[in-house]
């Protein structure tokens, strides 16, 4: 009985020591990466519907694209390019090819929606398409 109680209170003091204290520090470190991550997302506001940190348009899968798409190269090299969703795909295989870009499992078809529907072939990207164009009337000429 003695023993036991002994055995209780020494892994009393060593948890006090040491796990519990540790546990908690683990909290604080997790509640101060929470509070980082909120504070950047504040001040990387999207604004007039672009994600001003990076230039990406503000859309369903940004958060995915940021996260991938900006590991090895600036989000520009992403941006200035506009392409089919096919050649945007052949894009990717081609980094995976070349350019150790992993396999993106389930996230390729949201990436690949995303950049099909925001960075598509022109129209798009350098002015908008002309539009309540007046058109002149030619006359022929006999
Ligand atoms: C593992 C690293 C890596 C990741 C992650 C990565 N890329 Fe790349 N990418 C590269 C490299 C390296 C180049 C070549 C850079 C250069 O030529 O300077 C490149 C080039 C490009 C180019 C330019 C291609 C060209 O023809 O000029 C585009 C567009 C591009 N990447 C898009 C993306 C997109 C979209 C993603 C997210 C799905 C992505 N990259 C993620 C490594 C990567």
């Amino acid at each position: 009985m003695v023993i036991l109680m002994l055995i209780a209170a020494i892994f009393w003091v060593f948890y006090t020591d040491t796990i519990a204290p540790h546990a908690q520090k683990l909290q604080i470190e997790k509640d101060q990466k929470l509070q980082e991550q909120k504070k950047t997302m504040e001040e990387n506001p999207i604004k007039d519907g672009i994600h001003v940190a990076t230039g990406f348009a503000e859309g369903e899968g940004l958060e995915m694209v940021i996260a991938t798409c900006t590991a090895c190269h600036s989000a520009k090299l992403v941006t200035q390019n506009r392409a089919t969703r096919e050649s945007w795909e052949q894009m990717i295989r081609w980094m995976q090819k070349t350019q150790n870009l992993w396999d993106l499992g389930e996230q390729e078809e949201i990436i690949l929606d995303y950049l099909a529907k925001y960075y598509a072939p022109e129209n798009t990207g350098r002015r908008k398409l002309l539009t309540d164009i007046e058109w002149y009337e030619l006359e022929e000429e006999d």
